[in-house]
């Protein structure tokens, strides 16, 4: 079987983590790969870095693998198949998965923000490159929310027969690093500097602790729950910039802890849930005897309240080198055995009426 050439974008921590489990456990296109006989065997033949003499933290084997500053020599190269982005950003990476795209090439990419502000566009785009290509464009993204955590396969694959009412998530692992440190006293621009150092905040930490990650993140989410592309930018969001110490002895004094939670729910009565659809980010109280509160240090949480399932909940490793790769790494072998989604968002149509993010009415 033809190995799957992959090209890919960015070689950041994340980047080097897919580099050495795809091209050293995976085996990357040799034949002492660990895949089955069936299934392609991923290989790394490209990647594309701003500045080629930056020193990296993986080794490039150049046997195997070329790296270029050139985008065009991987997105119009016609022996790569399948395209994963890490490079982050939103008008590079942008003009880069849409060419892919355009151009017949599978996408994989852990880009939350390229994906929560042009949910519909995607889908659009994939319908026409699918058309044109025999359905063979596919477009993995399962790193783009909670890491390592396989929420996105979940809601893909899960819930088909199920109709879920809310989804609760704690997707940002640096701010809750900062609240569990908060919680015993350290002070908050302490644990910024802290979290910092651990590697998994953002560029600008402000998208952290303001919770436009998070709102990203919901907004994703959403989609995949409730059908519904809600614009990030009327998502009411409220980051921990304004959590003190002091809040955590009210919390404790009422059996709770603070998170910081993006929520996708339907409005509910009298616990019938059939209301328009609200979406927002803001730290709360959570019980803690809630299945929230298992997510501690950078660890990230999801729960999901649906008809038939009840609430469930999905944990783990929300950023960071492996987890990250992981996910992205599982997503490249479901485009290498033809069961990565064409359609990313199986939900065709809105279960939901109406989305009611205006809290002035409440
Ligand atoms: N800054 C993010 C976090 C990285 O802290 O969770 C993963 O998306």
């Amino acid at each position: 079987v033809r190995p799957l050439r992959i090209g890919m974008i960015g070689a950041g921590t994340v980047g080097g983590g897919v580099y050495e489990i795809v091209m050293n456990r995976l085996g990357g296109g040799s034949s002492s790969s660990t895949t089955t006989r069936t299934t392609p065997t991923p290989i790394i033949t490209k990647i594309c870095v701003r500045d080629a003499s930056k020193p990296r933290n993986f080794h490039v084997d150049p046997a195997r693998t070329k790296i270029v500053t050139d985008i065009s020599s991987v997105i119009n190269d016609p022996e790569i198949d399948l395209v994963v982005e890490v490079a982050g950003g939103v008008t590079f990476a942008k003009d880069a998965v849409y060419a892919s795209i355009r151009g017949g090439k599978s996408v994989v990419t852990a880009n939350k923000a390229l994906i929560a502000e042009n949910m519909d566009e995607l889908i659009a785009l994939l319908g026409e490159a699918n058309a044109n290509n025999r359905g063979g464009v596919r477009f993995g993204y399962e790193a783009s929310v909670c890491g390592g955590i396989p929420v996105i396969h979940a809601l893909q694959s899960c819930y088909a027969g199920d109709v879920i009412n809310e989804v609760m998530g704690i997707c940002n692992g640096t701010t809750n690093y900062m609240l569990g440190k908060m919680e015993t006293g350290a002070e908050y621009d302490d644990v910024l500097r802290e979290a910092q150092d651990l590697g998994f905040a953002e560029a600008d930490p402000s998208a952290d602790v303001e919770g436009y990650d998070v709102r990203a993140k919901i907004a994703i989410l959403a989609k995949l729950a409730f059908g519904v592309a809600v614009p990030v930018d009327s998502i009411p969001c409220m980051g921990i910039t304004n959590v003190s110490v002091v809040d955590f002895a009210y919390a404790k004094s009422m059996g709770c802890t603070i998170k910081l939670v993006g929520t996708a729910v339907r409005k509910s009565r009298f616990g019938e849930y059939d209301g328009a659809l609200s979406v927002y980010v803001s730290p709360k109280l959570v019980p803690d005897d809630h299945l929230l509160a298992s997510a501690t240090g950078c660890g990230n949480a999801v729960a999901i309240n649906s008809a038939n399932l009840g609430l469930a909940s999905y944990a783990g490793p929300g950023a960071g080198r492996y987890p990250t790769a992981n996910s992205i790494v599982s997503d490249v072998m479901r485009v290498a055995n033809g069961t990565c989604h064409a359609v990313p968002f199986p939900l065709s149509r809105s279960s939901v009426d109406e989305i009611d993010n205006d809290y002035d009415s409440a």
